[in-house]
């Protein structure tokens, strides 16, 4: 296992590109199960997610070329309906395979994802909608089971929940359903957006992805598209996060500011100065921030996967602050972490409260989930002396290169095989 050993305490400078969306990228991919036929997908990133999505389309029987950032999905050859345990267990996301396989096939048969470190995550709302999509669903032995030979028919279904996954999942299942369908109280994330464009491009007919209500006007089939995927906002704003951590002046180039409005603002309270210029965002930290109080809420709130970097920079504010999780149930896994580079935090309930210290010292700690280890790289950046992140294969879920990144704006990091 690798771990990454970080010299802190260097501002960050200069100029850093966003790579695609890891979210977006995830539910694109199993979308292009839904088309008979070869699909391109570009701006795909390189990380352990998408090989193990990659991994998932191929045991259907797809077959996938993968170059560099692009990547090939001819979903032509699937020729079985079940995700096994053993790929859903690895990434959550897997769980989205069950709608599309069984618009397209009449049945699927998909391991239950179970728990996972930041939350119980259930998928009720997923099978709800898929039921009233007319599916006949059983769960046993661990496996969630759908069928509907007649084929999915239109419905309306209203959320109990704003759920990112649920709504992507039967917008996907709609697309090819019998008439029309109508998602209320939908989840607005942009990239939920991103697959709706994907969709509309492979032939579907679906209105007001990005809003709480989603029209999909179900068509008999779609046909492969190319298309390429909106850059990551949450690797966006980590680096956002990391130069106003370090007191640093950065460039990021390829990211879209508009999908960050409640990041933004929250650290223009806190004293980062932050310019858009010919989509250029340029981001300089001041020598300590002011404390601010955030809460996680759903799209356009501010963002759970940025919650954890946040309360980093929090560490080292002038005040206290208050942040109130309320997303996910057991996402404050990083807080004790935290505590080993002495910030000084206390948790009740969904809420911690973050004192600033006017530095964190370098430790040995352990990443415990992909954005709860991005808030320790933020810490080490920042922190005087040496820390060491052991378990970095969760931060190789989901940030491309991010050692490479990092070290190309000046921090002292490298990535040492254990
Ligand atoms: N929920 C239910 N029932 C459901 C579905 C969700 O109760 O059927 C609850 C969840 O337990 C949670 C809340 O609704 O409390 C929101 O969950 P959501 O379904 O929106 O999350 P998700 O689709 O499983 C995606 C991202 C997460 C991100 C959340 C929230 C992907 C692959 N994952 O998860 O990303 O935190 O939305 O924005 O898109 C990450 O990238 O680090 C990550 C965890």
């Amino acid at each position: 296992m690798d771990k990454l050993i970080i010299n802190g305490g260097r501002k960050l400078k200069g100029e850093v590109t966003v790579s695609g969306s890891k979210n977006a990228s995830l539910p694109i991919c199993i979308a292009a199960a839904l088309a008979p036929g070869a699909s391109t997908i570009t701006n795909v990133p390189r990380l352990r997610d998408i090989t193990t999505t990659a991994k998932l389309l191929e045991s259907l029987g797809a077959t996938i070329e993968r170059h560099e950032n692009t990547m090939r999905i001819d979903a032509g050859t699937i020729n079985t309906v079940e995700a096994t345990y053993d790929l859903v267990k690895t990434m959550r996301a897997s769980v989205l395979v069950l709608g599309p396989l069984l618009a397209r096939f009449g049945r699927s048969r998909v391991s239950l994802p179970g728990g996972c470190a930041i939350g119980a995550r259930p998928i009720d709302q997923h099978l709800k909608g898929l039921k009233a999509l007319g599916a006949e669903i059983t769960l046993e032995h661990g496996y969630v089971e759908a069928i509907a030979k007649k084929g999915l028919k239109g419905a309306r279904i209203n959320f109990d929940v704003s759920t990112v996954g649920g709504t992507e999942h039967l917008m996907m299942a709609a697309a090819i359903a019998k008439g029309e369908s109508i998602l209320e109280n939908a989840a607005r994330e942009p990239e939920i957006a991103d697959l709706a464009d994907y969709l509309n491009r492979m032939g579907a007919k679906i209105e007001g992805a990005g809003t709480d209500t989603i029209r999909i006007q179900g068509v008999s089939e779609l046909t492969p598209a190319a298309y390429e995927v909106m850059p990551d906002r949450i690797e966006a704003g980590t680096f956002m996060c990391a130069a106003a951590i370090t007191g640093g002046d950065v460039k990021i180039k390829g990211m879209k500011l508009e999908h960050l409005d409640a990041l933004t603002f929250k650290l223009m309270d806190a004293g980062v100065e932050i310019t858009n210029r010919n989509d250029v965002v340029r981001v300089k930290g001041p020598r300590r921030p002011q404390a601010v109080n955030i809460k996680t809420r759903p799209y356009p709130g501010f963002a759970t996967d940025m919650q954890a970097q946040f309360m980093a920079l929090m560490c080292v504010a002038e005040g206290a602050s208050v942040i109130s999780e309320n997303i996910f149930e057991n996402r404050f896994m990083h807080v004790s972490e935290l505590q080993r580079f002495g910030a000084d935090i206390t948790v009740e309930g969904n809420s911690a409260t973050v004192k600033g210290v006017k530095k964190l010292s370098g430790a040995p700690v352990m990443a415990t989930d992909l954005r709860a280890s991005a808030c320790l790289v933020l810490a080490g950046l920042a922190a005087e002396g040496t820390t060491e992140i052991q378990r970095i294969y969760h931060l190789d879920r989901g940030y491309e290169q991010i050692e490479t990144k990092l070290a190309g704006l000046g921090a002292d990091i490298k990535r040492v095989p254990e």
